[in-house]
């Protein structure tokens, strides 16, 4: 068992429906294999615990492990192409990129770049866009799972419009999709997500076999990308008849309780009525939004409906795996709304980086939060003394305030520590993969 000693901050209940900051000088968090089983006042439970290793970080503050529910593995290299509208970039950058993950020895390289990446950024858990090639899929999971991620991915199918090298058929997708399944899904922390690209890229007979494969794995996530781009939008349109977007995944059953749509800068009232009545989730990605200029996320239309909201980087037309940075982007939109956007204090921003992340992903018994009973997911942030986000938690005027000045400051080299489970698996720049 070890005892941390920490200032710490989480949002155990959700402030789009009255949760506030939950903030704990000099707390105690007791861990054991992995999981929270005391929490409290230092001076009460380390009388409770008077054996125990203890772990001083008083320097800083302790969050729990940010979740990133949409991220693209293979794109890791391609970050930062600017001045491209969605279906330009995608040619332009990311599908060049994407075919070269058909050589596996690539792809292993790309993972590292990639889960470096996440850990630096204190990412714990994520939802993990795959690779067109299942043997890049294979070493996402396979390098995920050394490192003791808690990650969701899977196989990306596509049959139309991309490149020859990215397409497949629906009998190889579901071969593939099972095969990968079988290896994975449920062992460690990961688990399998069906992936088509997005509806632009995969015909009817495609989508029915991510359907049943979506049935036929149990317990297996569905990701995809929905609305993001206006132009997108009108040929999704044509393709499918008139369709909603929402509902060319929906009619093959592949909305429910563990579905997570990206983007959805642009949806219909009915669409949203779907969303909420399936259940389903939506990934926020601001930065990505930004950069492709796909457009300003209604969020308050989002909460209204009541859709469940989380935030994703989506690297690598987000500009970075920082949530800390989405989470700030995610503020600027709203605030560009005017009035109808949703004001978004610290507590949302925390809420939609952690605890919502973990709720889109069916997690939220395990992670999301620094509660008793919840696994030990956590970062450590630990700014250089001196530097603009030091000097500004030394002179914030309440946690509330500390929490505004780390998502306007704050970067991933703030991050001086990051745990899964109970293991360290980052602390600074040094990192440990679990089984190397
Ligand atoms: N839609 C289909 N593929 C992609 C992708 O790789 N990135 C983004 N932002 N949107 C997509
Ligand atoms: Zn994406």
């Amino acid at each position: 068992m070890t005892l941390f000693r920490a200032t710490v901050l989480d949002t155990p209940d959700s402030p789009f429906t009255g949760g506030v900051l939950r903030s704990e000088e000099d707390c105690a968090i007791v861990v054991d294999d992995g999981v929270i089983v005391a929490r409290g006042p230092y001076a009460e439970v380390r009388t409770a615990h008077p054996g125990e290793e203890v772990l001083d970080l008083r320097e800083g503050m302790i969050l729990p492990g940010l979740v990133d529910t949409h991220v693209h593995f293979p794109q890791v290299r391609v970050i930062g192409g600017l001045g491209m509208p969605l279906l330009d970039w995608l040619d332009q950058c990311a599908l060049p990129e994407e075919m070269r993950l058909a050589d596996v020895e690539a792809a292993r390289g790309i993972a590292k770049d990639f889960v470096t990446g996440l850990v630096d950024a204190g990412t714990t858990t994520a939802l993990v866009f795959g690779s067109h090639f299942a043997g890049a899929v294979d070493v996402m999971f396979e390098t995920a799972d050394q490192w003791g991620l808690r990650v969701t991915t899977g196989l990306v199918t596509s049959d139309r419009i991309l490149p020859e090298p990215l397409l497949t058929t629906p009998a190889r997708a579901y071969a593939e999709s099972a095969e990968l399944a079988a290896r994975w899904h449920g062992k460690d922390r990961l688990r399998y997500a069906v992936t088509p690209r997005f509806s632009l890229s995969a015909s009817e007979a495609i989508l029915e076999s991510c359907g049943a494969t979506f049935r036929d794995v149990e317990g297996s996530f569905f990701t995809s990308h929905v609305n993001e781009n206006d132009a997108e939008i009108a040929e999704v349109a044509r393709l499918f008849g008139g369709s909603s977007y929402v509902d060319t995944y929906a009619v093959h059953g592949l909305l429910n309780r563990r579905s997570v749509l990206a983007h959805n800068v642009h949806p219909t009232d009915a669409e949203l009525a779907t969303l909420a009545g399936l259940d389903a989730s939506v990934a926020h990605c601001p930065t990505s939004n930004s950069a492709l200029g796909s457009g300003l996320f209604p969020l308050r239309r989002h909460v209204e409906a009541g859709v469940r909201v989380a935030m994703g980087s989506d690297v690598g037309a987000g500009t970075g795996f920082s949530l800390l940075k989405e989470g700030l982007q995610a503020y600027f939109m709203q605030r560009l709304l005017g009035g109808e956007g949703l004001p978004l204090t610290s507590a949302h921003l925390l809420w939609l980086c952690t605890a919502a992340g973990a709720d889109a992903l069916a997690l939220a018994d395990t992670v999301g939060d620094l509660s008793v009973g919840k696994q030990f997911d956590a970062v450590w942030l630990l700014p250089e003394a001196g530097n603009p986000l030091a000097v500004g938690l030394g002179n914030a005027r309440s946690a509330d305030d500390a929490l505004s000045k780390v998502f306007a400051l704050g970067t991933t080299s703030d991050i001086g520590g990051v745990w899964v489970g109970g293991d360290q698996i980052a602390a600074g720049r040094w990192h440990r993969p679990r089984r190397a």
